[in-house]
């Protein structure tokens, strides 16, 4: 029991940063055009926290929204709750903050109304409010990304959320990001905010998951390096070549070539075609060998 607490409260504290609503703005600003007439749901999100919320809410009329919709977990030290938004008015003298929850409900189309269960994002209720939803954003819990990634990609709904590049990686995901259903966004997040001391807390490699179409998805990779097989040895344990850095893949071979996983970041499927990783192409031990040496995990990609 004990250490059932000990746990919980860890997943709980490795759970709470909060995303800075600069990463936000500059995210969503190349997403505009798929949030007309759409609902917007954040399950991730305390409203009296979250930066997803006050973006949307502030963002609420130009970007034509039809609903925002925000619930929040228990655990955030607070009952669990929603809050729908439907209306977002301009205050005429400019002195009120737009995002006062208090404000917002003393019109009769927002509501606030606590949830029966604990506001996971899996709960019944949470669930209902995904089947009504047309757009997913938030920062999930780290520690619950596998079960988040699978409800959404079950939902089929659109989505924009931060995780982790590991995510890449997870043999469950992979193939999503093979067949085209997931890709990366634009930017890396490289802080959080940490409560009680809304401290700055650093990350290394954080990035946007997202299914919306973005233009960086269809912006050719301009490829200067010509083939030679010293340059690009092949491996020891699979055959294909060997591309040590995503700017090297050269402009003329027209076979399977290992890049690192950053090639993603810069991934057209209309010039690249993703055959597989280590995992899905059974490369024996999981992983390359170059003379001897084993590599980093890669992706094994070929040009169309
Ligand atoms: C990484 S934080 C991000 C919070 C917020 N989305 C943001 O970006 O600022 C993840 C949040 O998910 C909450 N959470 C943990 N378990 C959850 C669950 N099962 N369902 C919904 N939210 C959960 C945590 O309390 C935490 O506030």
């Amino acid at each position: 029991m004990r250490n059932n607490n000990l746990n919980i409260a860890k997943r709980i504290k490795n759970d709470e940063f909060y995303t800075r609503l600069e990463d936000i703005e500059m995210e969503l600003k190349f997403y505009s055009r798929h949030f007309a007439n759409k609902i917007v749901l954040c399950n991730c999100d305390n409203p009296y926290e979250s930066n997803f919320y006050r973006y949307f809410v502030q963002h609420f009329n130009q970007l034509r929204l039809k609903k925002l919709i925000t619930t929040c977990y228990s655990d955030s030290n607070t009952c669990a709750y929603k809050l729908q938004i439907q209306e977002v008015r301009i205050n005429k003298d400019g002195l009120n903050d737009i995002t006062d929850i208090h404000e917002l409900i003393k019109n009769d189309k927002n509501t606030l109304s606590i949830l029966n269960g604990d506001g996971s994002f899996d709960s019944p209720e949470c669930f209902e409010l995904l089947q009504e939803a047309d757009i997913v954003v938030t920062n999930p819990p780290f520690s619950l990304l596998r079960k988040y990634v699978a409800m959404l990609m079950k939902s089929q709904k659109l989505f924009l959320i931060i995780a982790s590049q590991n995510l890449i990686t997870y043999k469950e995901v992979f193939p999503y990001i093979r067949t085209n259903q997931m890709w990366i966004g634009y930017n890396k997040v490289h802080s959080f905010v940490q409560p009680p001391s809304n401290s700055l807390k650093i990350f290394g490699n954080i990035c946007w998951f997202t299914n919306m179409d973005i233009q960086k998805r269809h912006e050719n990779l301009v490829l200067t390096n010509k083939y030679n097989s010293e340059d690009y040895p092949k491996y020891d344990n699979y055959d294909a070549i060997s591309v040590k850095a995503t700017n090297r893949i050269p402009m003329d071979y027209m076979e399977i070539m290992g890049v690192p996983i950053t090639f993603l970041e810069k991934y057209n499927p209309d010039q690249f075609e993703i055959v597989g990783n280590e995992y899905e192409l059974n490369i024996p031990s999981g992983r390359t060998y170059l003379n001897g040496k084993r590599q980093y995990s890669r992706i094994f990609i070929r040009r169309i």
